[in-house]
């Protein structure tokens, strides 16, 4: 086929390009998982739900994306479907899932597969979650069954979504279920992702490798927040704009590629595998100011701001988000060094008017555009999200979709925003 393809390892592959979701965020009813119980303790302001039934209504979302054009699709398999009870499985989720997966053949749609999505089963937090080293086990038990059930339908998997998110949200600000704050905790589960990415990454090679000589590529999908120091001038300020930026933004890629962790004054440990990364997955959206502060309670000595400051007024999203499409373009150059591929897994605004999201996906893909053009190696980009949905701890308040939701009725509505997707990313393709 003619027109722009992917580069390196990505040789075989045109661009992926179309949206993403997460099962609980869109399927509703996910009644086994911990976020559905934290939802039941009144944490947060609004339950899940029902969602968008996207559960039931898959076939429907998808013959939608198709008559988008998306070429590609990432969802996430929901473990406490598969699994929800200790060792108990259910073989309804896995016929489910299977129906997802034919479902996307059919409509010619390639998936990337997340499998951990920010929810666990109940029974696994009941077991420590995340805070105890053998539980990855468990993880890898469901990764094993999952991968040898439908490793015949993908061929990229991501294996944890936004790991420091996270582990913030869950482990230090204690806003997620399980609602702890605690650094010491959060150091914990920093490290046994990490491995259980190591580990699934070579459990899911191994498998691919005893069953079919079929290309795999495995990844996660990393949050990736441009920075910028409050005040300039400031030692302080610009001393923690480097340290945030190299342990939220870098170090998970540093150790995964080199195999090394390393965290000064604290530890430093060689990793089971050197490289562990396929691709680079990231999730883009924004830009912080960052203040240097002694205050206790801030993450890593800093007051972590949305506000722009000195270049105000400046365009956000419906949370207050500024949009800085700037970041974009430096965060793809300074993935170059990595030498690998880089999949944009989600990039997105939430926004009353679509006219807004216009805008950000016009800029943002001007941003991969440029890129491309400068050499950078970039697998696809995936808007985040197809449609409207629970967006955590802030409910069904932020519209992210390309698609509108009407949460009473159910209905869909594709939002102008999709054409706009569809033409800049079929003309990216085109491209030579
Ligand atoms: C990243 C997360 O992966 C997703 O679950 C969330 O909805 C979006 N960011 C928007 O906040």
């Amino acid at each position: 086929m003619p027109g722009y393809s992917v580069p390196d390892r990505f040789m075989h592959h045109t661009f992926l390009w179309g949206s993403a979701t997460s099962s609980h965020q869109v399927e509703g009813n996910n009644v086994h998982n911990d976020w559905w119980s934290w939802e039941q303790k009144g944490a947060v302001i609004e339950k899940s739900g029902i969602a968008c039934d996207h559960y039931r209504r898959f076939n429907e979302d998808f013959a939608l994306i198709r008559s988008l054009g998306h070429t590609a699709h990432r969802f996430s398999l929901e473990w406490s479907r598969f699994e929800p009870k200790e060792n108990q499985w259910d073989e309804r989720a896995f016929d489910h899932y299977g129906e997802v997966f034919q479902s996307l053949k059919k409509n010619g749609i390639e998936p990337v597969v997340t499998l951990h999505h920010f929810t666990n089963p109940v029974w696994f937090h009941e077991r420590g979650g995340w805070l105890k080293a053998e539980n990855n086990a468990y993880f890898l038990r469901y990764v094993r069954r999952v991968v040898e059930t439908y490793g015949k339908y993908v061929k990229f998997w991501i294996t944890i979504n936004e790991p420091i998110v996270y582990l913030y949200y869950s482990y230090l600000a204690g806003e997620w279920p399980p609602g702890i704050k605690s650094y010491r905790a959060a150091w914990k589960v920093f490290y046994h992702l990490l491995l259980a990415h190591v580990q699934a990454y070579r459990l899911i090679h191994d498998l691919y490798e005893q069953k079919s000589a079929k290309p795999v590529y495995v990844s996660l999908a990393k949050h990736w927040t441009e920075m910028r120091p409050d005040n300039p001038n400031s030692i302080a300020d610009r001393v923690t704009v480097f340290s945030r930026d190299w342990l939220f933004n870098r170090l998970y890629f540093d150790a995964l590629t080199s195999g090394f962790l390393f965290y000064p004054g604290l530890f430093c440990e060689y990793l089971p595998l050197r490289q562990s990364l396929d691709f680079l997955g990231i999730n883009y959206y924004t830009l912080q100011r960052i203040r240097s502060s002694s205050k206790t309670g801030e993450w890593m000595g800093a007051m972590v701001e949305h506000a722009p400051g000195a270049d105000s007024p400046v365009e956000r999203n419906q949370m207050g988000w500024v949009i800085h499409p700037e970041g974009l373009s430096s965060l793809l150059k300074r993935l170059r060094p990595y030498h690998l591929p880089v999949l944009i897994c989600e990039n997105g605004i939430c926004a009353e008017n679509d006219e807004q999201r216009v805008r950000y996906i016009q800029s943002h893909l001007q941003a991969v555009t440029s890129a491309i053009a400068d050499g950078v190696s970039v697998a696809g980009y995936l808007y985040w999200s197809l449609m409207d949905n629970f967006e955590w701890a802030h409910g069904f308040g932020p519209r992210f979709g390309i698609v509108e939701v009407d949460y009473k009725t159910l209905q869909r509505k594709i939002r102008p925003s999709a054409y706009v997707l569809t033409e800049l990313c079929r003309k990216l393709m085109a491209q030579p």
